[in-house]
Protein backbone atom coordinates (compact mmCIF):
# COMPACT_ATOMS: atom_id res chain seq x y z
CA UNK A 1 0.00 0.00 0.00
CA UNK A 2 1.18 3.39 -0.98
CA UNK A 3 1.62 5.42 2.46
CA UNK A 4 -0.73 8.56 2.61
CA UNK A 5 0.60 11.68 2.24
CA UNK A 6 0.61 14.15 4.97
CA UNK A 7 -1.28 17.25 5.49
CA UNK A 8 0.57 20.16 6.60
CA UNK A 9 -0.87 23.39 7.83
CA UNK A 10 1.24 26.45 7.47
CA UNK A 11 0.10 30.08 7.80
CA UNK A 12 1.00 33.39 9.84
CA UNK A 13 0.40 33.29 13.93
CA UNK A 14 -3.03 33.24 14.63
CA UNK A 15 -4.61 31.96 11.60
CA UNK A 16 -5.75 28.52 13.74
CA UNK A 17 -3.35 26.41 12.42
CA UNK A 18 -3.22 24.17 15.69
CA UNK A 19 -7.06 23.65 16.21
CA UNK A 20 -8.24 23.77 12.96
CA UNK A 21 -5.23 20.71 12.02
CA UNK A 22 -6.72 19.09 15.35
CA UNK A 23 -10.37 19.20 13.93
CA UNK A 24 -8.85 17.50 10.36
CA UNK A 25 -6.77 14.82 12.61
CA UNK A 26 -10.34 13.97 14.22
CA UNK A 27 -12.21 13.89 11.18
CA UNK A 28 -9.79 11.61 9.10
CA UNK A 29 -9.00 9.61 11.89
CA UNK A 30 -5.34 10.64 11.54
CA UNK A 31 -2.44 11.59 14.73
CA UNK A 32 -1.34 15.17 14.67
CA UNK A 33 2.12 16.18 15.79
CA UNK A 34 2.31 20.14 16.45
CA UNK A 35 5.97 21.63 15.59
CA UNK A 36 5.96 23.65 18.36
CA UNK A 37 4.65 21.47 21.25
CA UNK A 38 6.65 18.55 19.77
CA UNK A 39 9.77 21.07 20.46
CA UNK A 40 8.19 21.69 23.59
CA UNK A 41 8.19 18.10 24.99
CA UNK A 42 11.57 17.21 23.93
CA UNK A 43 13.10 20.82 25.30
CA UNK A 44 10.66 20.69 28.62
CA UNK A 45 10.08 24.40 28.12
CA UNK A 46 7.93 26.75 26.11
CA UNK A 47 9.24 28.30 23.27
CA UNK A 48 8.55 31.50 24.65
CA UNK A 49 10.99 30.92 27.30
CA UNK A 50 13.61 29.39 24.17
CA UNK A 51 13.78 32.96 22.67
CA UNK A 52 14.05 34.74 25.39
CA UNK A 53 17.21 32.39 26.90
CA UNK A 54 18.84 31.47 23.80
CA UNK A 55 17.14 33.84 21.05
CA UNK A 56 15.68 32.81 17.61
CA UNK A 57 18.73 31.18 15.94
CA UNK A 58 18.51 28.45 18.51
CA UNK A 59 15.30 28.31 18.17
CA UNK A 60 14.71 27.70 14.22
CA UNK A 61 17.65 25.62 14.56
CA UNK A 62 15.37 23.45 16.58
CA UNK A 63 12.39 23.57 14.45
CA UNK A 64 14.65 22.43 11.56
CA UNK A 65 15.26 19.18 13.49
CA UNK A 66 11.97 19.17 14.23
CA UNK A 67 10.64 19.10 10.82
CA UNK A 68 12.72 16.85 9.76
CA UNK A 69 12.16 14.50 12.42
CA UNK A 70 8.39 14.66 11.99
CA UNK A 71 8.35 14.65 8.20
CA UNK A 72 9.21 11.33 7.96
CA UNK A 73 5.52 10.59 9.00
CA UNK A 74 3.24 9.67 6.36
CA UNK A 75 -0.26 10.01 6.89
CA UNK A 76 -0.59 12.45 9.92
CA UNK A 77 -1.49 16.09 10.00
CA UNK A 78 1.52 18.42 10.89
CA UNK A 79 0.91 21.92 12.33
CA UNK A 80 3.73 24.25 12.06
CA UNK A 81 4.68 27.44 13.56
CA UNK A 82 4.28 31.06 11.67
CA UNK A 83 7.82 30.71 11.00
CA UNK A 84 8.73 26.91 9.85
CA UNK A 85 8.43 28.18 6.15
CA UNK A 86 11.27 30.78 6.42
CA UNK A 87 13.96 28.00 5.99
CA UNK A 88 14.12 25.88 2.20
CA UNK A 89 15.07 22.93 4.22
CA UNK A 90 11.67 22.81 6.29
CA UNK A 91 9.85 23.37 3.20
CA UNK A 92 11.74 20.38 1.09
CA UNK A 93 10.92 18.27 3.79
CA UNK A 94 7.34 19.16 4.19
CA UNK A 95 6.65 19.33 0.84
CA UNK A 96 7.86 16.35 -0.23
CA UNK A 97 5.52 13.83 1.54
CA UNK A 98 2.68 15.87 2.23
CA UNK A 99 -0.02 18.70 0.76
CA UNK A 100 0.69 22.00 2.16
CA UNK A 101 -2.02 24.41 3.01
CA UNK A 102 -1.94 27.70 4.03
CA UNK A 103 -3.97 29.17 6.13
CA UNK A 104 -4.74 32.83 4.97
CA UNK A 105 -6.07 35.99 7.04
CA UNK A 106 -5.94 39.55 6.70
CA UNK A 107 -3.62 41.29 9.59
CA UNK A 108 -6.92 42.71 11.17
CA UNK A 109 -7.85 39.73 11.96
CA UNK A 110 -4.84 38.20 13.46
CA UNK A 111 -4.20 41.05 15.48
CA UNK A 112 -8.08 40.76 17.29
CA UNK A 113 -7.23 36.79 17.35
CA UNK A 114 -3.92 37.48 19.10
CA UNK A 115 -3.34 40.27 20.90
CA UNK A 116 -2.82 39.92 24.14
CA UNK A 117 -1.37 36.99 23.85
CA UNK A 118 1.73 36.46 26.10
CA UNK A 119 2.70 33.28 24.47
CA UNK A 120 4.32 35.11 21.36
CA UNK A 121 7.33 36.24 21.18
CA UNK A 122 7.47 37.76 17.83
CA UNK A 123 4.83 40.43 19.04
CA UNK A 124 6.18 41.89 21.73
CA UNK A 125 6.94 45.26 19.35
CA UNK A 126 5.08 48.34 20.64
CA UNK A 127 2.53 48.47 18.03
CA UNK A 128 1.65 45.17 17.75
CA UNK A 129 -0.86 45.68 14.45
CA UNK A 130 2.49 47.21 12.56
CA UNK A 131 4.48 44.13 13.17
CA UNK A 132 1.84 41.38 12.26
CA UNK A 133 1.52 43.66 9.23
CA UNK A 134 5.78 43.90 8.41
CA UNK A 135 5.61 40.24 9.14
CA UNK A 136 2.91 39.17 7.44
CA UNK A 137 3.88 41.34 3.99
CA UNK A 138 7.56 39.50 4.55
CA UNK A 139 6.39 36.21 4.92
CA UNK A 140 3.26 36.63 2.17
CA UNK A 141 5.65 35.04 -0.77
CA UNK A 142 6.59 31.96 1.29
CA UNK A 143 3.06 31.00 2.05
CA UNK A 144 1.99 31.55 -1.32
CA UNK A 145 4.56 28.73 -2.24
CA UNK A 146 2.19 26.53 -0.78
CA UNK A 147 0.14 23.74 -2.90
CA UNK A 148 -3.53 24.91 -1.54
CA UNK A 149 -4.72 28.10 0.51
CA UNK A 150 -7.92 28.39 2.44
CA UNK A 151 -8.76 32.52 3.48
CA UNK A 152 -10.21 31.88 7.59
CA UNK A 153 -11.56 35.63 8.01
CA UNK A 154 -14.78 35.38 9.03
CA UNK A 155 -14.74 31.58 9.63
CA UNK A 156 -14.92 29.46 12.39
CA UNK A 157 -12.08 26.63 12.68
CA UNK A 158 -14.85 24.08 11.74
CA UNK A 159 -15.54 25.72 8.70
CA UNK A 160 -12.27 25.90 8.00
CA UNK A 161 -11.66 22.27 8.20
CA UNK A 162 -14.11 21.72 6.13
CA UNK A 163 -12.85 23.71 3.60
CA UNK A 164 -9.45 22.06 4.04
CA UNK A 165 -11.21 18.68 3.53
CA UNK A 166 -13.20 19.82 0.26
CA UNK A 167 -9.84 21.60 -0.77
CA UNK A 168 -8.22 17.88 -0.64
CA UNK A 169 -10.70 15.55 -1.59
CA UNK A 170 -9.59 12.99 -4.06
CA UNK A 171 -6.13 13.45 -2.94
CA UNK A 172 -6.10 11.44 0.64
CA UNK A 173 -6.28 7.74 0.27
C1 LIG B 1 6.51 31.96 15.20
C2 LIG B 1 5.24 31.45 15.44
C3 LIG B 1 4.91 30.67 16.65
C4 LIG B 1 6.16 29.99 17.21
C5 LIG B 1 7.25 31.00 17.42
C6 LIG B 1 7.65 31.72 16.12
C7 LIG B 1 6.74 32.75 13.97
O1 LIG B 1 3.93 29.67 16.34
O2 LIG B 1 6.63 28.98 16.36
O3 LIG B 1 6.80 31.92 18.37
O4 LIG B 1 7.90 32.94 13.57
O5 LIG B 1 5.75 33.19 13.35
P1 LIG B 1 2.37 30.00 16.00
O6 LIG B 1 2.28 30.34 14.54
O7 LIG B 1 1.67 28.72 16.31
O8 LIG B 1 1.96 31.11 16.88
Amino acid sequence: MIPSKNIVLVGFMGTGKTSIGKLLAKELRREVIDVDQHIEKKEKRKVSDIFEKDGEAVFRRMEKEAVREISQKSGIVITTGGGAVLDPENWDALKKNGWVVALLARPETIYQRIKGSKRRPLLKAKDVYAEIKNLLEARRPYYERSDFSVETDGRTPSQVAKLVLETLKGKLS
